[in-house]
């Protein structure tokens, strides 16, 4: 079955659309997407919201590992009054462990509920689960590929920081390669004008040249750098991430890339600036310092975390059309 366009871009209707890449989002999607979060996020009485999602069953299908992106989903469709239902590595707790193949247990879990959350350790897998059903999928990170609602709560916080989306530089570093975090990132600030990206990464681990290159055709200034002391002064985020363990062929090989770029204090006074947001999707494993915890520029365990929530109810809400 091939479902009619809904893996498409958003073109100002959220209803029933697959949320697969940030590919699909224009400035507009974003700036409509983000009022409601922020709308959301200025409830007082969260027992208005209890009735939104009220009688929805929604399910989360994830393959792959999972804290923040689970839960903060979980927290989302509860706070709006839905039901989950909770697939967790379900190579060993579903019928996945004997056999079945993703478009069939999509099918199946599409049947069950209004949205499937799916989390997958191959890129491209999200657009399959989105072929084999009418049933919306949210791509919860697919492999290398993309992780757009990470994308997008980071978005989101950027825009409440700077009131902006454009004109903004922004430092990325760690595993641009495999880090499906940045891919999602690179593309959702590559919609705007004037935005100027310095990504820091050891060599082996720098954006694929095909990626560098489509966005760059957007017109977005990106800028490979492979050293600390080529962070740009002053500039208005840094985006950490982890090296991908798990996306690497031997342990040998990961130690070689690990940890070449730490946040710490002493960083921070070089190349920072005092508005300088420091931002992480998490986990972190040793790339940020605890002792920067504390600095009031670090947000990953505060706006970022938080916003994560908003911005997933936001978007559950248009995509099931419903009324605030
Ligand atoms: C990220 C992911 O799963 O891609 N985590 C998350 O969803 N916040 C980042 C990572 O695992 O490094």
């Amino acid at each position: 079955m091939t479902k009619k366009g809904n893996s498409r871009s958003i073109n100002e209707n959220f209803k029933n659309k697959d949320i697969l890449s940030l590919i699909q989002f224009s400035p507009k999607d974003l700036r409509y997407l983000f009022s409601l979060s922020s709308k959301i996020k200025k409830v007082k009485n969260p027992n208005k919201l209890l009735n939104i999602l009220k009688g929805e069953i929604i399910t989360l299908l994830f393959y792959e590992p999972s804290s923040r992106t689970y839960a903060s989903f979980v927290s989302a469709i509860k706070r709006l009054g839905g039901q989950t239902i909770d697939i967790l590595d379900p190579r060993h707790s579903s019928s996945v462990s004997k056999g079945e193949t993703l478009r069939d247990t999509i099918k199946i879990f599409a049947t069950y509920s209004s949205i499937i959350i799916l989390r997958h350790p191959e890129a491209g897998s999200a657009k399959i689960a989105a072929e084999s059903t009418n049933t919306p999928i949210i791509n919860a990170g697919d492999g290398i590929g993309e992780h757009p609602t990470q994308a997008l709560l980071d978005l989101f916080t950027i825009y409440e920081k700077f009131g902006k989306l454009n004109s903004l530089t922004g430092v990325l570093a760690g595993d641009l390669l495999n880090g499906r975090t940045v891919h999602s990132l690179i593309a959702g600030l590559s919609k705007f004008s004037g935005n100027k990206l310095y990504l820091l990464s050891p060599k082996t681990l720098q954006l694929k040249q095909s990626d560098l290159l489509s966005f760059k055709n957007q017109g977005i200034e990106l800028i490979c750098i492979n050293s600390k002391k080529e962070i740009p002064q002053n500039a208005n985020f840094w985006y950490w991430t982890r090296i991908q363990k798990e996306r690497f062929k031997s342990d040998a090989e990961y130690k070689k890339v690990k940890n070449k770029f730490i946040v710490n204090k002493k960083l921070l006074n070089n190349y920072a600036g005092r508005n300088t947001i420091i931002m992480h999707p998490l986990p972190r494993v040793g790339e940020i310092k605890e002792e920067v915890d504390k600095d009031q520029r670090a947000i990953y365990f505060t706006d970022q975390i938080k916003n994560g929530v908003y911005v997933r109810m936001a978007l559950l809400i248009l995509i099931l059309n419903k009324k605030t």
